[in-house]
């Protein structure tokens, strides 16, 4: 066991990341209104490439003055590769008051990418003198994302977030499917004549996880493209939240409270959890490190958790 302490991920609520497109003014105010934790405002791939400098001009005027509350306001910038990311961060940084909290980066691909955007922010932070550091997210969806995971986790202090691009991801990878996360129709077992079907993205999906709780980021599951389908979306962020994912995005308004339902830890779990706790409190009265609750084996690693179950519930009932 490594002597470091495993660095605590950013304490706010993540539990669902709503986009909408900046070309599409009359959907700010309906996000402000929202129950979302966090607003992503779109630069990249919702806006159409002639809209760019429009998009970019609606999303600085509706952080100045549409009334976020007490939400995480995060802007999408286009990605490394087009020849749009550096104005978006510049007019982003000097021209969006303090109300913006977060950049987030799509289809990065080595640290180096965070380092350049990094460089750029901080010498606008400087000369413009900003008060409030701006925070970064970024979207793993390319063969290279995932290949250099821990090395991006670990890329910025600025870094808070990470999730899987899944449409991008399966592009980059050459998988043989057209869905945006959930259930693939191809990718199946068989047992005794029946299909089994398992999960694509779980191996993606654990990478970043462990990439991102090795470095103090929060993991977040990423878009689910079917937005008439309540169950496979329910499945998916149930499947991420035991994967240790702390939430998910929504790209239509419909997923929000599935996804905020989801990773609120429920009250008979939070229960659980302190009724855990309370029994090893009387184990280690008692000298034991470890006691039987409701029939089934509790030690020292169960209050650790538990401990995750009631700080995640505790965190959400304070926001
Ligand atoms: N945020 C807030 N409100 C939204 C919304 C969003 N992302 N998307 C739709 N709404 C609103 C609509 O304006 C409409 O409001 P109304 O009842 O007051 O008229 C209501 O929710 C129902 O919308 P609906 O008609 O079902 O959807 P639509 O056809 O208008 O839009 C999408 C569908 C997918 C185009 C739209 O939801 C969207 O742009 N989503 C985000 C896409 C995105 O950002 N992608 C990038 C990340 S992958
Ligand atoms: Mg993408």
């Amino acid at each position: 066991m490594s002597f470091r302490i495993q660095p605590a991920a950013p304490a706010r609520p993540n539990r669902c990341q709503l986009f909408g497109p900046a070309s599409n003014t009359k959907l700010f105010a309906k996000m402000a209104a929202s129950a979302a934790d966090v607003i992503n405002i779109d630069l990249e791939d919702s806006v159409a490439p002639t809209d760019k400098d429009m998009a970019r001009a609606n999303a600085i005027e509706a952080i100045n003055t549409v009334d976020w509350g007490t939400k995480t306001v995060s802007v999408r910038i286009n990605g490394l590769d087009t020849p749009y990311w550096y104005r978006d961060v510049v007019d982003l940084m000097e021209q969006a008051g303090e109300r913006l909290d977060m950049i987030m980066i799509p289809k990065v691909g080595c640290a180096e990418d965070i380092y350049a955007v990094d460089a750029l922010v901080t010498a606008i932070e400087r000369a413009k003198g900003r008060s409030k550091p701006v925070a970064f997210e970024v979207i793993i969806e390319s063969a290279a994302g995932i290949a250099h995971v821990e090395a991006i986790a670990a890329s910025s202090p600025r870094l808070e977030a990470m999730s899987l691009g899944a449409a991008d991801f399966a592009a980059s990878m050459g998988m043989q499917t057209t869905g945006i996360g959930g259930t693939q129709e191809n990718y199946y077992m068989i047992r005794e004549g029946a299909k089994h079907w398992s999960d694509p993205w779980h191996w993606a999906q654990a990478a970043i996880v462990a990439a991102c709780r090795t470095h103090g980021v929060l993991p977040v599951d990423g878009p689910f493209g079917d937005f008439s389908d309540d169950d496979g979306y329910i499945a998916q962020s149930k499947r991420s939240a035991t994967l240790g994912m702390v939430g998910k995005w929504a790209i239509h308004p419909k997923q929000i409270a599935l996804a905020n339902e989801v990773f609120t830890p429920s009250e008979e779990a939070v229960t659980e959890a302190r009724e855990i706790l309370a029994a090893m409190e009387t184990a280690k009265a008692n000298g034991e490190g470890a006691t039987v609750y409701k029939g089934r084996l509790v030690d020292i690693a169960s209050i650790k958790q538990a401990e995750v179950i009631v700080a995640q519930a505790e965190l959400i009932a304070a926001s």
